[in-house]
């Protein structure tokens, strides 16, 4: 595999794990777990949500020790077992709805701390399959596909029916504590997106 050029630079990076193969993995929470999930976060209404116009999604991210942040630690150890690392940390977590004429998810691979990512599916009104690395793969609720952000190109394609369907999403991420997200903490974040505008 050619040699990734991260956003940040590579020593910051940390240790980098052996990239595989995505894997699906079900029953990510257990039915009660997951049906609060659902009823706390398919509760925010639009209006409380940040609409993120390059995606066409709205978004949630929470202080730690509340939904969906709460899930990065529920799911520690579920993690540690899919991505083969006992040592890996949370980073952040990400509630996303995808709806409306913008939804899409366009080719990419990720510049925050994503080294280990969980997409973990909550609703879907529709199949609208996710790509790794030009594999496909289709989530059911409650199922995950874990793979790896800031190594794995991953996008969609066309979101279909734009004026009907919703697609819910709960992004976990994790990364080994040398990684810049623990080393220079998460405002360098901001640094790299500076860099990545400068560089344009
Ligand atoms: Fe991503």
């Amino acid at each position: 595999m050619a040699k990734t050029k991260y956003f940040a630079d590579d020593e910051l990076m940390g240790t980098r794990p052996v990239v595989k193969e995505p894997v699906i993995v079900s029953d990510v929470l257990s039915p009660e777990k997951f049906q609060e999930t659902l009823n706390t976060l398919n509760g925010y209404s639009l209006d409380e949500l940040k609409y993120d116009r390059s995606f066409g999604r709205f978004m949630l991210k929470n202080p730690a020790g509340q939904m969906p942040d709460q899930l990065l630690e529920h799911c520690l150890q579920k993690a540690r077992d899919i991505f083969d690392s006992q040592t890996l940390l949370p980073t952040y977590s990400c509630y996303v709805r995808y709806k409306g004429a913008r939804a899409n998810l366009l080719r990419h691979m990720d510049s925050n701390a994503c080294t280990y990512t969980v997409d973990l599916c909550l609703t879907s009104s529709v199949d609208w399959p996710l790509y790794v690395e030009d594999k496909e793969y289709l989530l059911k609720p409650n199922q995950a596909l874990c793979f790896y952000g800031e190594d794995q190109l991953h996008w969609r394609g066309p979101f279909p029916e734009k004026d009907s369907n919703i697609v819910d999403m709960l992004f976990l991420h994790y990364a080994e504590p040398d990684h810049w997200y623990f080393t220079q903490g998460p405002e360098y974040y901001q640094k790299i997106l500076a860099d990545t505008r400068a560089a344009m």
